[in-house]
């Protein structure tokens, strides 16, 4: 099993959301190394990294994936890519895809050569449950076509398609895993959830787009981070794997939880103009992982209310980022268009 091999790790996009949680995870373990390489982009924060950057076994270093010179020296010497780097987020590809084309597509191919030219063990590549397009029913299974609909989405399947091109025609050890919508501690705070948590928490409203009927599946961070050590360890060359949390919700009924949690009054439900080529829904069929020994332990009630106590209790860590020029001026352009066309119960 690789679990054996896999002594040292490159994590690449270890200081965003999941990438820090898997940082935290896998320096718990016996793991010898770990390397972080990240951009820091507007989403990248060593905060997120709290507890771990002083470890000995943790080193951070900033820096680009598509940086091919500066991956090739990093790889050198460590067993497997975990790549967590990314951009990832739906609203902000419909302003401006450029950048997800370079990350998600080329950036792969930069760590690809890596896993190629220094014959690293592994190469687990973190995908999304988004590249099956939108499911009217039943669950995505791991064979079915890929059916991106948005430029984030499209630009995870390119990075999907190159990694199997490079097994195919070059061998190289790579596995996949395309998880659901994931939520907890340090997410960046304009997906749905820490948007939500914290706009209510300063006073303003949770915007849903169009009729939030849309349905997602939840998956708490933690599950998510086991789950992909899980596949690094145990997972089959070439296969993909999903890993969902057996969630399905609306996210009108995501919001609502929102609103009970931190006791406020149902007139904060804004429902808003809907986000372009919206996805209704997504899920996942998980045998193929729960065949292979994994399966998820976080219930969706206790992880939403631990993360609202999470958010309730750091505001030092996301009131910065909310007041940075940064936030504020995507804030604007997302949401300030936006016509809001019921106020409450919908
Ligand atoms: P995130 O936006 O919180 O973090 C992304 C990280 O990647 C940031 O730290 C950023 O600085 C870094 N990064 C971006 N471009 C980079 C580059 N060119 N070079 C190096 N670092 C770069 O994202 P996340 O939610 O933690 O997602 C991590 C991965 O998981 C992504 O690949 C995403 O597609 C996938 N995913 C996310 C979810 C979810 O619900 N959040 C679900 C399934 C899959
Ligand atoms: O499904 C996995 C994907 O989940 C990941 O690959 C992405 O990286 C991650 O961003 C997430 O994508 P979504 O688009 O599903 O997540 P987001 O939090 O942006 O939106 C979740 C749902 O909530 C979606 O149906 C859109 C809706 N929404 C979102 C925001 C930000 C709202 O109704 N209002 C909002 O303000």
């Amino acid at each position: 099993m690789a679990g054996e091999y896999i002594r040292s790790i490159l994590a690449t996009g270890g200081a965003g959301f999941i990438g820090s949680n898997f940082v935290r995870h896998v320096a718990a373990g016996d793991y010898e190394r770990v390397v972080v390489l990240d951009k820091l982009t507007y989403a990248g924060n060593t905060a997120n990294l709290a507890g771990v950057l002083d470890d000995p076994h943790v080193t951070f270093v900033q820096g680009d994936i598509c940086d091919s010179e500066l991956v090739f020296d990093l790889t050198q010497d460590v067993d497997a890519i975990v790549n967590f780097a990314a951009e990832t987020h739906v609203d902000r590809s419909l302003l401006n895809a450029g950048e997800f084309i370079q990350t998600d597509v080329y950036g792969v191919y930069v760590l690809l050569e890596a896993v190629r030219r220094n014959a690293l063990r592994r190469f687990v590549h973190v995908s999304t449950d988004e590249v099956y397009g939108h499911v009217p029913e039943g669950k995505s299974r791991e064979n079915d076509p890929l059916d991106p609909r948005n430029p984030y989405s499209a630009s995870k399947a390119g990075g999907e398609l190159m990694i199997r091109s490079y097994c195919t025609s070059h061998g190289v050890p790579a596995i996949i895993t395309r998880g659901s919508n994931t939520y907890g501690p340090y997410q960046y705070p304009e997906k749905v959830l820490p948007i939500s948590i914290t706009n209510v928490l300063q006073g303003q409203p949770i915007h849903i787009y169009g009729d939030g009927q849309q349905v997602r599946d939840w998956l708490h961070v933690q599950d998510h981070v086991e789950g992909i050590e899980f596949v690094l360890r145990h997972g089959l060359v070439g296969e993909a794997y999903n890993i969902g949390g057996g969630n399905e919700r609306r996210n009108v009924e995501i919001a609502r939880s929102v609103l009970r949690e931190l006791d406020a009054p149902d007139d904060l439900l804004h429902f808003v103009t809907d986000r372009q080529g919206h996805d209704r829904r997504y899920a996942l069929d998980t045998a193929k992982i729960s065949e292979l020994g994994w399966s998820p332990r976080v219930g969706l009630d206790d992880g939403l209310r631990e993360t609202v106590r999470w958010y309730r209790e750091n505001q030092q860590w996301w009131g910065p980022i909310r007041e940075s020029e940064d936030y504020q001026q995507y804030f604007a352009q997302n949401y300030g268009g936006r016509e809001v066309l019921k106020v409450g119960q919908w």
